[in-house]
């Protein structure tokens, strides 16, 4: 049984010092709920190992903004300090924004939270120049692909993402995009 919450008065600001840990538990969650059946477990750990680790987040939270390709973690914070969810982005190329990462507490998944943290990377990139913007999503991803879809991005490449040791594609990544 799904657990619903009511959804907190929150606020979206850059992430600072402090909030590592809480981005990496988000994160890793929200990766792992949103692959599973998609990605082979091994994968899945070993991914989340890798990019929700507490020192690199250290690092990424550190050096915010030191150059538009990455502009910082952003998250949003309940009243009582709890991270509710993470997102993150950088412009990439001339006029184009991407989004790295966003995820959220999967029981407050539906009450526009997502689309919050969005609208703050969006503004980063636009401030940054960016007039189209990009994601990658695993193929299949039913709980990031149909949010992506209503914010109006469009798929425009299947690429290979988890490739095994024999050279066999495990997964692919749908790569979506929309002006802004
Ligand atoms: C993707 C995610 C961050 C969106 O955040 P959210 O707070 O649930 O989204 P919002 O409530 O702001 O907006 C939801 C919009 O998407 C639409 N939508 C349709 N299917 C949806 C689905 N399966 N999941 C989420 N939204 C969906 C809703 O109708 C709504 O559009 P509307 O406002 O025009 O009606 C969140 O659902 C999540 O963490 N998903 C799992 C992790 C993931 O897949 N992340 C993306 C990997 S790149």
């Amino acid at each position: 049984m799904t657990t619903v919450l009511e959804v907190p008065a929150y606020e979206v600001r850059l992430a600072r010092a402090g909030d590592e840990d809480a981005i990496c538990d988000v994160c890793r969650e929200g990766f792992a709920v949103s692959s599973q059946g998609l990605l082979p477990p091994a994968t899945i750990e070993r991914q989340a190992d890798a990019y929700y680790d507490p020192a690199r987040v250290r690092r990424e939270v550190a050096t915010a903004g030191e150059a538009i390709e990455w502009q910082g973690y952003v998250v949003a914070v309940s009243e009582s300090g709890g991270v509710l969810g993470a997102a993150g982005g950088g412009v990439t190329g001339p006029g184009v924004g991407t989004v790295y990462v966003l995820y959220l507490r999967p029981p407050l998944r539906g009450r526009g939270i997502g689309t919050a943290l969005l609208d703050f990377v969006t503004d980063q990139q636009e401030a940054a120049g960016a007039t189209e913007q990009w994601v990658s999503v695993t193929e299949g991803n039913d709980l990031g692909i149909p949010f992506y879809v209503a914010r109006g991005f469009v798929v425009r490449e299947r690429v290979p993402f988890v490739t095994a040791d024999d050279g066999t594609v495990e997964a692919h990544s749908l790569r979506m995009s929309r002006t802004i």
